[in-house]
């Protein structure tokens, strides 16, 4: 199959039956806008990806802020699909070739389908390819009218539709397939003489099939893939789908998910080989787990890098962090954007971790809240230690040397250093710099013992 398809997606609508103040192409499925998943099973083969945008359509571009190859056009009232593609006529006329349509509410399509559905319009010499499906209950889409050689006569409309075409299941999925100058010619010839008052891109194909061209249908294997997002059931549905279809990968690729049923990973997550998932486990945006770790229920990672052979236990909510090989994270730790947490070491329950690094062999056992801090290596914090990074008005960091023993229920009120072997006594506060190896107590904390030698 060539590679240099003109790929044209249509995200111009509102999408009133979401009922929603955000366009529909923006919700998301599976942690990904629905009609990302559009651009991402078409960029492999498309020389140029057009996204038709309307409304909200800044917020249609920040979403690819730096990918080559895509290009926006703004269609400013919807007048219909056909009216969508009409905005994308310059990139038609300039392209020579297969030019691909596809909608942005249908994030089931797999990437094989289309390239099948492409392949074969090339094989066939078709003028236009319709991808189409049978449908148990076709309410709401476009019916497919065959003609006596079995290829596509027109499609009508669920609107326009009489109670005979009504009963056919055949329908239209939305995804088609031109030569351009054919396409060119139909969008020419469009009107709005329908039940929307809309210029429909599926008269563009009625019309070629009228002049005689070659109109033909590719009925695709499963019709769930090609599910149209129309309104919050039809989103839930996808949801499910898409989680089944992840979760398989995963396995397949030697990841054991011990209920996937109850297990919620986004579709950008990476998870390595023998590492273990519990249920009710939420893995999202770009996370990246390495092998061998566990993952115990009920925990929540977004957007989090974690090495090998670490476990979160129970509980635990990770964001935007680091973790590194042979972690032990939890139960009931909640590890806030900006922290890295260096090898073997133990943050554990009720602890509360922001913009915090955390040294080799480190451990934070329990109770403790440690914001904007650095703690070097092979140090303990004791229970209850608290960092105090706020004094009502600016926020202060603190950093914590190696090999230091903070004592259990210490408050430590930013911003101060502590040196290398410091240490501190049960419940004091310590408001001043610690010099290397010296013991403070007491509120607030006094020297109590300066480093021998
Ligand atoms: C469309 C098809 C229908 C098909 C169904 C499959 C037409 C006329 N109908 O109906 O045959 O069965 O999809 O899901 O094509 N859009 C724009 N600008 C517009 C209108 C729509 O960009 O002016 C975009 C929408 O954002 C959406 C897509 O086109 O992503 C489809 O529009 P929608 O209104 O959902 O069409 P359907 O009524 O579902
Ligand atoms: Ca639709």
């Amino acid at each position: 199959m060539a590679s240099d398809i003109l790929s044209i997606i249509l995200a111009a609508g509102q999408g009133t039956r979401m009922k929603s103040d955000k366009i529909k192409v923006l919700h998301k499925v599976g942690g990904k806008p629905m009609f990302q998943h559009v651009v991402d099973s078409v960029t492999d083969f498309s020389s140029n990806i057009i996204i038709v945008v309307g409304h909200q359509g800044d917020l249609v571009r920040e979403t690819f802020p730096d990918r080559e190859g895509i290009k926006f056009v703004v269609q400013k009232e919807q007048l219909g699909t056909g009216h969508a593609v009409q905005q994308a006529e310059g990139y038609i006329r300039e392209h020579r070739g297969t030019v691909l349509i596809l909608y942005g509410d249908t994030p089931l399509l797999k990437k094989e389908t289309i390239k099948s559905l492409v392949s074969g319009h090339q094989e066939k010499k078709a003028a236009c390819t319709v991808l189409t499906a049978l449908m148990e209950n076709p309410a709401g889409y476009g019916r497919i009218i065959r003609n006596s050689n079995e290829d596509i006569e027109r499609i009508v409309e669920e609107k326009d539709a009489g109670i005979d075409e009504k009963a056919i299941n055949e329908i239209n999925s939305g995804v088609c397939c031109f030569e351009s100058s054919f396409l060119l010619e139909a969008l020419q010839n469009l009107d709005n003489n329908n039940a929307q008052g809309e210029y429909y891109l599926t008269d563009a194909i009625s019309y070629l099939s009228n002049k005689g061209e070659k109109v033909i249908p590719f009925l695709i294997d499963d019709s769930r893939e090609i599910i149209g997002i129309n309104d919050r059931i039809n989103l839930a549905k996808a949801e499910k789908i898409i989680r089944v279809r992840i979760n398989l990968k995963h396995m397949e690729n030697g990841v054991t998910i011990i209920d996937p049923d109850q297990t919620y990973i986004d579709s950008e997550v990476e998870i390595g080989r023998d590492t273990i998932i519990y249920p009710f486990t939420y893995i999202e945006g770009k996370t990246r787990i390495g092998n061998n770790c566990t993952i115990y229920p009920h925990s929540r990672i977004v957007d989090a890098e974690i090495g090998d052979f670490a476990n979160i236990y129970d509980h635990s909510i990770i964001m935007e962090s680091s973790l590194s090989d042979n972690t032990n994270i939890g139960p009931f730790a909640y590890i806030r954007p900006g922290c890295r947490v260096a090898p073997n070491a133990k943050i554990g329950d009720f602890v509360e971790l922001k913009n915090a690094e955390i040294g080799k062999g480190t451990k934070v056992p329990h109770l403790s809240y440690v914001g904007d801090a650095s703690i070097g290596e092979g140090t303990n914090i004791g229970a209850g230690t608290i960092f105090a990074n706020y004094d009502g008005k600016e926020k202060h960091r603190s950093i914590v040397g190696d090999n230091v023993f903070i004592g259990s229920n210490t408050t430590i009120v930013s911003p101060v250093k502590i040196g290398n072997e410091g240490k501190t006594g049960a419940g004091s506060v310590v408001t001043k710099d610690i010099s290397e190896g010296t013991t403070v107590v007491g509120v607030p904390a006094r020297v109590f013992k300066k480093k021998e030698g």
